[in-house]
């Protein structure tokens, strides 16, 4: 029984009271959105919506049904309550315009409708990721209103499709997490001001592509590998599920590092990770939760995007770790990282020291 449990209506209803009253209302739909894809993606092969839908996104990314069925999801459920100046979608080249007939307010919701979306047909969590930005006035929105840096974002969020679907929120005062209860239809806060540990022993990232990393990355992880033989001195243990928000959310419980960082497979990309709708929102909550977010060279938030889709490098989660990987990064920068090895003195050198 949920008598007196707090709702996610009456927790955004309460925390957006005043400035962003309206918000409140747009998060509200934002969650039915959430509820109806859970449905859908708790369905698997029975949905009908399982395997490819035969197009290609702005991406690149081959597009799955279910991936279409989630951009359509948010965008229904959240077009016409007069709050939003536009939206913007990973689904979508360019920014959706709020149908003639619907009233426009001042905010801009940015999203990925289906994030590791690769892993729906397999059965393995996947998550809806959103952020929420303003305009200066009611209207409708050009592409240049929503290249703000992740500092501007007035709230961010994501879902999660688990074994239990859960809804993580941060309207700037700490990162809170909500249960479906299926039987109720109700997000229950059961996760209120989440912490992220300042240490980790854990660490995620894609190995596969370790020949295309940065030196500093590179010695990041043979660190953490090394265990308690190496300079670390511990033991870490490595997880992958190709899943951002099962990643992120498993450091919100409890702690660890997670990098998609820069490489040079491609060297038209900086990063695998889209900044707005991916980066940004997991940046948010977990600052919010006490954690770190960086490029490896700054700041995810303080980063001023130039493209609606643009990449970038994403090293998040346990401060101590992520400050860590951020030392790594200046000193192979400042080239304090190699070992000084003077022609002098070295081996052949003149003046080497003989026993
Ligand atoms: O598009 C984003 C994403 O699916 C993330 O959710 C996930 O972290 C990553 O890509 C997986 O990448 P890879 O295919 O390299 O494992």
């Amino acid at each position: 029984m949920q008598f007196g449990r707090t709702t996610l209506s009456k927790f955004v209803i309460e925390h957006t009271r005043g400035q962003h009253s309206e918000m409140g209302a747009l998060l509200i739909d934002v969650a039915a959105a959430v509820k109806t894809i859970s449905a859908m993606v708790g369905k698997g092969a029975l949905s009908g919506f399982s395997g490819l839908a035969e197009a290609i996104n702005v991406q690149g990314e081959e597009q799955k049904k279910i991936d279409v069925m989630a951009n359509e999801a948010i965008l229904r459920h959240c077009e016409w309550g007069g709050q939003l100046a536009g939206m913007a979608s990973e689904e979508l080249d360019v920014p959706y315009a709020i149908p003639e007939g619907y009233p426009r307010g001042r905010y801009l919701l940015v999203f990925d409708p289906l994030d590791g979306s690769s892993n729906s047909d397999v059965n393995v969590s996947v998550g809806s990721i959103f952020s929420i930005l303003m305009r200066p006035e009611a209207g409708d929105a050009e592409t240049a209103d929503y290249l703000q840096p992740g500092t501007e974002q007035i709230a961010a969020g994501y879902a999660i499709y688990g074994p239990a679907t859960m809804f993580v929120l941060t309207v700037g005062s700490g990162t809170h997490g909500f249960t479906l209860d299926r039987e109720s239809g109700n997000f229950i806060l059961t996760h209120p001001d989440i912490r992220v540990p300042e240490d980790t022993r854990e660490f995620a990232i894609n190995t596969s592509n370790e020949r295309f990393w940065e030196p500093p990355v590179q010695r990041y992880v043979a660190e953490c590998k090394a265990g308690k033989t190496g300079v670390r001195g511990a033991d870490f243990n490595m997880r992958w599920i190709a899943s951002m928000v099962a990643e992120v959310h498993r450091i919100l419980m409890r702690g660890g590092i997670f990098m998609y960082p820069k490489d040079n497979k491609d060297p038209a990309k900086p990063g695998r990770l889209r900044l707005l709708y991916e980066a940004n929102p997991m940046a948010m909550l977990v600052e919010q939760a006490g954690g770190a977010a960086s490029t490896g060279r700054v700041r995810i938030l303080d980063v001023a995007p130039d493209a609606l889709h643009q990449r970038v490098p994403v090293i998040l989660g346990s401060k101590n770790e992520v400050e860590r990987v951020e030392r790594y990064h200046h000193e192979h920068d400042a080239g304090t990282d190699r070992p000084f090895v003077s022609p002098l003195f070295s081996d052949r050198s003149l003046f080497r020291e003989t026993a």
